[in-house]
C-alpha cells in the first residue's frame, strides 16, 4: 500500500532539487501535493507532468500572506493538511564577514528561517483542529559544522534546528510532530544556479571529487535520498519521532573517515612517526 495514501502535503521549494524529488515521491506514494515555490517556470511544468496529484502555487516563503495562501490551497483543493515540508532555501552571499552586505544577511534569514517559522505557524493552525500532522523542516549540515557555507546560511540553518525543537515541544502536545532533515552535499540548483553554465560540469566534478576524497561513503548524495527521509518523517512509520534532526550526509559531519586519519596512515604503513 502506498505510504502516504489519503494524505495532503505542501512542499515549499518543491519546483527544484530536493523539494522536487520529494514532491515526486510523495505523489508516487499516494499523497496530494501543493508545490509552493517562486520558480513558476519550473513549478508549473512539473505540476503539469505529475498530473492530478499536484497543484502548483506561487509562494514566496518570506511573505506571510503567500505561505498562508499555500496552506489554504491545500485545505481547499484537497480537504486538509497532513504534511508540511518547509524546504525552500537559498545559499546567500559567501563574502567575508567583514564585507557581507547586511541586506544579504537579512534576505537569507527571511527565506531560510522566517520562511520556516511561517510554514510551521500556518501549517500548525491548519493541523490543530484535526489533532495530527507532520511538519518537516530542511536544515543543513551547516547547522552542525562551521566554516564551509556562507555566514547567513549557517546561522539560518542553526536557527531552523532550534525552531524545530521548540515548536515540537508545543505542537507535539496537539498531535503534530515537528522534525528536521540536515542534508549534506547534493549538487542541486542551489549550487549550480550561481555558476556560469560553461563551468557547471567542472564545478560538479570538483564537489564529486571532494566527496570522493573525504566522505565515508565516497560520494555526494542523491536528491532521492532526501525524499526517502522526508517520506519516512511524513508517514505514520515515524509516529513516535518528534523534535528530531536527521543528518543525511553519508556521515561526513560526524568526523573524519578512517582512511583520512592517522589510523588510516598506520593501516597503510605510511605513518609519519616512523
Ligand atoms: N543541496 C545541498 O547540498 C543542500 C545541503 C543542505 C541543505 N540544503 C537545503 O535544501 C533545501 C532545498 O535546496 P536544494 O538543494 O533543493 O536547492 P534548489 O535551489 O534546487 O531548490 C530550492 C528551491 O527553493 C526555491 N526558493 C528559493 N527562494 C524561495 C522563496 N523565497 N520562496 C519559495 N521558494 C523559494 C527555489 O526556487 C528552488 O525551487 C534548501 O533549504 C537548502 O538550503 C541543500
Amino acid at each position: 500500500m502506498p505510504r502516504l495514501e489519503g494524505k495532503v502535503a505542501v512542499v515549499t521549494g518543491g519546483a527544484s532539487g530536493l523539494g522536487e524529488a520529494t514532491a515526486r515521491l510523495f505523489c508516487a506514494e499516494g499523497a496530494k501535493v501543493v508545490i509552493a515555490d517562486v520558480a513558476d517556470d519550473l513549478g508549473e511544468p512539473l505540476a503539469g507532468e505529475l498530473g492530478d496529484c499536484v497543484l502548483y502555487q506561487h509562494c514566496d516563503v518570506s511573505l506571510e500572506a503567500d505561505v498562508e495562501a499555500a496552506v489554504a490551497k491545500a485545505v481547499s483543493a484537497f480537504g486538509g493538511l497532513d504534511v508540511m515540508f518547509n524546504n525552500a532555501g537559498i545559499g546567500g552571499d559567501g563574502a567575508s564577514i567583514l564585507d557581507l552586505p547586511t541586506e544579504d544577511f537579512d534576505r537569507t534569514l527571511a527565506i531560510n528561517l522566517r520562511g520556516v517559522f511561517l510554514g510551521i505557524k500556518h501549517a500548525g493552525r491548519a493541523m490543530k483542529p484535526r489533532g495530527r500532522g507532520s511538519i518537516i523542516n530542511t536544515a543543513s549540515v551547516a547547522a552542525h559544522v562551521a566554516g564551509h557555507t556562507p555566514y547567513a546560511y549557517a546561522a539560518s540553518k542553526a536557527g531552523v534546528l532550534q525552531l524545530t525543537r521548540a515548536a515540537a515541544m508545543e505542537l507535539g502536545e496537539l498531535g503534530i510532530r515537528v522534525n528536521s532533515i540536515s542534508p549534506g552535499m547534493f549538487f542541486t540548483r542551489i549550487y549550480w544556479g550561481v555558476i556560469p553554465e560553461q563551468h557547471r560540469e567542472a564545478a560538479r566534478q570538483f564537489f564529486a571529487d571532494g566527496s570522493e576524497r573525504t566522505n565515508p561513503l565516497h560520494r555526494m548524495g542523491e536528491p532521492s535520498e532526501i525524499a526517502l527521509t522526508a517520506l519516512w518523517l511524513a508517514s505514520d512509520d515515524s509516529s513516535y519521532v518528534n523534535a528530531e534532526d536527521i543528518v543525511v550526509d553519508g556521515g561526513s559531519a560526524r568526523g573524519v573517515r578512517r582512511s583520512n586519519s592517522l589510523m588510516g596512515l598506520l593501516d597503510r604503513g605510511e605513518s609519519p612517526l616512523e
